[in-house]
């Protein structure tokens, strides 16, 4: 039995269900003749009670980063955790990350490292629905020609909500104690998480270098009660869609909200849930959808990152 130490960087929602879903799944690792051992948890307040496996070694001193074989992000932020896993990289070891906003903002520091397979992101898009396995491996054999994606938990969650009559701010603070929603949520309603996920997957369809500025913005701070019920009587939902297409030579990348028919795939999805439809000229029209946030499902995806890593599988690569 070989054993890989493991770091972690934060240990809030998805922190703590990464922890219990390793203990859990430790006879698989096993299987794979692994014995992961935690190094050590890197948080704010050490006092703060935290539902883990007894024994976490939690803790404000980074020290433990230089001894760990994995390091697994899920702290947030942008230049804070890219100070603690620019050495990482540096070292060549590898990082599993759920932080699509620091993906999508530093790509000029992390690219380099995602193109030597260093880096393991399946959670940061649709968290444990796979999408970037398929976009970073199978779905790039067909010529990709369009994406259109509900892709942020937190709004998906507030505009069905918002279709049963409850005002805004309440579906808003029932994302928040769900876990879903950013620090702070003006992420989610102002469309810059959907960006940022945008970004992360235009780098596997359209152009490996392709930039978070690029993408148009808006959010559904302005959606009212009184629009969601003439979509209704129109026969449509509102959605915050993320839609990725060729516009002549280049893309057209925008985040907007979006009236579509009851019978759109991403309306027929499921309340609440991610969707993408996306389009590529061989593969033709896929359609994926699950659950796109929460501690458990997140964790589901980092657990199966830190597999494929101790596997010897490479990371998700984006286009050269
Ligand atoms: P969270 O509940 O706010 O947890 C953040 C953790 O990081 C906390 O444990 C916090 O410590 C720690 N932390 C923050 N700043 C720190 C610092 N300067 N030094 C040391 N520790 C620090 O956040 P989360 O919801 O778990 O999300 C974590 C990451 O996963 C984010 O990048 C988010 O975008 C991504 N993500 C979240 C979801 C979701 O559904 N929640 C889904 C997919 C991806 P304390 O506990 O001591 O405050
Ligand atoms: N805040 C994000 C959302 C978490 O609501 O989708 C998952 O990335």
């Amino acid at each position: 039995m070989r054993t890989v130490t493991l770091g972690l960087l934060g240990c809030g929602t998805v922190g703590q269900h990464v922890l219990k879903l390793l203990e859990k799944r430790a006879p698989i690792f096993a299987d794979l003749g692994v014995q992961l051992s935690v190094c050590g948890v890197l948080v704010r307040d050490p006092a703060q009670v935290r539902d883990v496996p007894e024994g976490t070694p939690i803790t404000t001193d980074p020290g433990f980063l230089n001894e760990c074989g994995i390091v697994v992000e899920v702290m947030g932020g942008v230049e804070r955790p890219l100070a603690f896993l620019a050495p990482i990289l540096r070292s060549n070891r590898p990082v599993v990350t759920a932080n699509k906003a620091m993906l999508a903002e530093r790509w000029d520091a992390l690219r380099e490292h995602a193109l030597q397979g260093q880096l393991y992101y399946e959670s940061a898009v649709m968290a444990g629905t796979p999408i970037i396995g398929p976009m970073s491996t199978v779905l790039r054999a067909s010529r990709f020609v369009r994406l259109q994606a509900v892709l942020n938990g937190t709004c998906a969650y507030i505009l069905t909500q918002m279709e049963q009559g409850k005002p805004y701010a309440q579906a808003l603070s029932e994302a928040q104690a769900l876990g879903y929603a950013e620090t702070p949520p003006t992420l989610d309603v102002g469309g810059f998480d959907t960006a940022h996920k945008l970004a992360v997957m235009a780098r596997f369809c359209a152009d490996g270098d392709f930039r978070y500025e690029d993408v148009q913005v808006s959010g559904i701070e302005q959606v009212t009660l009184e629009d969601i019920a003439e979509a209704r009587a129109a026969g449509e939902k509102i959605k915050l869609v993320a839609t990725l297409e060729r516009a002549g030579e280049g893309w057209r990348a925008e985040v907007a909200p979006t009236r579509l028919p009851d019978q759109h795939p991403i309306c027929t999805a499921g309340a609440g849930r991610n969707a993408m439809v996306y389009e590529g000229e061989e593969c033709g029209e896929l359609v994926f959808a699950g659950g796109g946030a929460g501690g458990l499902v997140t964790a589901s995806a980092i657990v199966g990152d830190i597999m494929d890593c101790v596997l010897g599988f490479p990371g998700h690569v984006p286009l050269h």
